[in-house]
């Protein structure tokens, strides 16, 4: 049996040119050998399009505060843009890349968050539709959207969704890239490896916080529910000689 990996890709990475192709050529090459599901955000292009419509965005906890005219403009930019340019350049790359988002056969049923809008937690994965994609050879690249049992449509952190979908698949690596070369210390060092005290600790002293929270209960999520191999990384470096923060039990 292949290993499985998913790739979470920070917004904060998709708009430099040179780290996405250099990481798009990298993952292509990689799902040679690798089963690989992709989860992208799109934080930074969200916030270009949020200000063309004079929307104000906010933010709870790392999580964007989400009212409907900021959905449309957030599903628009990550289903519409974001995921069809990492999608474009993986099939480039030779990868069979498919794009979608957790809404989509349902794979992710998620619960409102009502305190920051329509703002979605996963609760359920339906394993169906990417499981499908995988064995048939394909690559999911997914924008995290998804939508909650009725069907309504709601925003979810990607790092919310891979860590989700990293437990779903039972992952055997779950990388989160991003725009910073791992977890700092108070100091502004990487931290090479931290435990789950380490960060009960970190977080107390705010020294982690803002989009760094989400990631990090994302490795307690998926550390806790078997996932082998944790990472928070910077996108620069790529995945395959990885270095970063291991997050372990
Ligand atoms: N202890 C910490 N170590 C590293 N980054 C941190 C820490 N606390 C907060 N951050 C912030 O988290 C950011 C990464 O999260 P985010 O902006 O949401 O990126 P992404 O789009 O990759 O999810 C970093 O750029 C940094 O500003
Ligand atoms: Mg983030």
């Amino acid at each position: 049996m292949k290993s499985l990996t998913v790739v979470k890709f920070g917004g904060s990475l998709t708009k430099s040119l040179r780290i996405k192709n250099k990481f798009l050529k990298e993952l292509a090459k990689v799902s040679r050998t690798e089963d690989v599901i992709l989860v992208h955000g799109g934080g930074a292009e969200i916030n270009d399009f949020l200000e063309k419509f004079s929307i104000i965005g906010r933010f709870v906890d790392g999580l964007r505060f989400t009212d409907a005219a900021t959905l449309s403009i957030v599903e628009m930019v990550l289903s519409g843009k974001v995921n069809r340019v990492l999608t474009t350049g993986l099939i480039k790359n030779g990868a069979n890349a498919v794009g979608i988002s957790g809404k989509d056969g349902k794979s992710v049923i998620c619960k409102q968050i009502k305190k920051i809008g329509l703002v979605g937690e996963p609760v359920k994965v339906n394993k169906k539709l990417i499981k499908i994609l995988i064995e048939a050879g394909f690559l999911p690249v997914l924008a995290s959207i998804a939508s909650d049992a009725k069907g309504n449509v709601m925003n979810i952190n990607a790092d919310t969704l891979a860590s989700s979908l990293a437990v779903a698949f039972k992952a055997d690596r779950l990388i989160f890239l991003t725009d910073v070369a791992g977890v700092f210390d108070k100091n502004k060092k990487v931290i090479k490896s931290l435990n789950l005290k380490d960060i009960d600790f970190l977080i107390k002293n705010q020294i982690i916080s803002g989009g760094m929270i989400p990631k990090i209960k994302g490795c307690i999520n998926s550390v806790k529910k078997g996932v082998k191999e944790v990472w928070i990384a910077n996108g620069i470096d790529g995945i395959k000689k990885i270095k970063g923060t291991v997050i372990k039990e």
